[in-house]
């Protein structure tokens, strides 16, 4: 069985077909970022009338690859994000459903990073099951979660205020790097020394996550130190004092639930070399089967989209969105 799935929660435009065990025919996205760095953030109109311009092109490309008659599902982000960008690839979608007479299930984007680790292709395979943990470090959420087994999640921690992945751009802002920050951060950050001291916010007991400390310290810092002359050694101090928040909760989450021998760390964040390699000294330490999806399942992408949609349907799930309606908030699984 395969799913044509559409992904357009944000300023990725991205469609995929994938398989029900996970394999990943065919990913294809087209990136705004040109469009929108000159204003340093998404920019939501112009995000939605892009998307509207890339969809159906790329779903063209897709149909070519596969014939829709051997799609047997079809399935979009219905949430969260912005709900222009959400319509555009829920009407379009929802449009080539009535049209095929195809079954159509609209998916949670925290729930597609979750299962993200089952993808797999010609280039990345990865042997994967539940139970695990699974850290999601993206642009609007980090979230801590325990996967028990198909839409049976339980949070066990989240940001109280900034998500990582928007920390990373705002810091990135302050020092002039250009929009999406976060890549440039870690680029810069690999030349640089750890010169400067952040604190490390949250030390106390518990796996909730804060960032916006050392987004005030980094813009107080910032009025006394030139960031043109010591820009890389200012992005690698400030991508160790995230990493280290976020490798302590990893560490306190580990010996609070220590029957999980499995641990997922998904989402746009998930891409930086640096808590990359944390990580997987991390999982080697704690003999942690560790799931770090390539770059190209990082990111925003369809292919988790349909994913998630294909087991859902497989199971019966239908709960992931009977309406199909788009909707900007995360919706109560993950406890927003
Ligand atoms: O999952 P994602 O593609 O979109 C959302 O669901 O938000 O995550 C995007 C976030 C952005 O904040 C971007 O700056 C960040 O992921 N990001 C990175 C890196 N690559 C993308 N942050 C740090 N280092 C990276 N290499
Ligand atoms: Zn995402």
């Amino acid at each position: 069985m395969k799913v044509l799935a559409v992904e357009t929660s944000c300023d990725d435009t991205c469609v995929s077909i994938v398989g029900e065990d996970g394999f990943v025919d065919l990913s294809l996205r087209q990136d705004q970022n040109e469009i929108h760095s000159p204003f340093g953030g998404v920019v939501p109109e112009r995000a939605s009338r892009n998307h509207s311009r890339h969809l159906l092109p790329l779903i063209d490309q897709a149909l070519k690859k596969h014939p829709i008659d051997n799609i047997s599902l079809l399935a979009f982000t219905s949430r969260p994000g912005l709900m222009g960008s959400l319509l555009i690839g829920s009407v379009i979608t929802k449009t080539l459903s009535e049209l095929y007479e195809k079954p159509i299930l609209g998916i949670n984007h925290i729930e597609g990073h979750i299962l993200s680790p089952f993808l797999w292709d010609k280039g990345y395979q990865k042997t994967w099951d539940f139970p695990y943990l699974a850290l999601v470090v993206s642009g609007g959420h980090t979230h801590l979660f325990e996967v028990k087994s198909l839409s049976k999640y339980h949070l066990l921690g989240k940001t109280l205020d900034d998500a990582v992945g928007e920390a990373f751009d705002k810091f990135a802002r302050f020092v002039g790097l250009p929009y999406p920050g976060g890549v440039y951060v870690d680029q810069e950050a690999q030349r640089g020394e750890c010169l400067f001291s952040f604190p490390t916010a949250m030390k106390k007991k518990g796996l909730n996550f804060s960032f916006s400390g050392l987004k005030t310290s980094a813009h107080l810092l910032l009025q006394k130190v030139d960031y043109t002359k010591h820009r890389e050694s200012l992005c690698a101090s400030f991508q160790s004092a995230v990493v280290r928040q976020i490798m302590n909760k990893l560490d306190e989450c580990i010996s609070l639930y220590p029957s999980y021998k499995r641990a997922a760390v998904v989402g746009g964040v998930s891409a930086n070399s640096y808590l990359r390699k944390k990580c997987i000294k991390w999982a080697e330490e704690n003999s942690i089967d560790l799931a770090l999806p390539p770059l190209r399942y990082c990111t925003d992408n369809a292919a988790m989209i349909g994913y998630t949609a294909i087991q859902k349907y497989l199971s019966g799930d239908f709960s992931a969105d009977l309406s199909c309606s788009a909707n900007h908030k995360s919706g109560d699984f993950i406890g927003l």
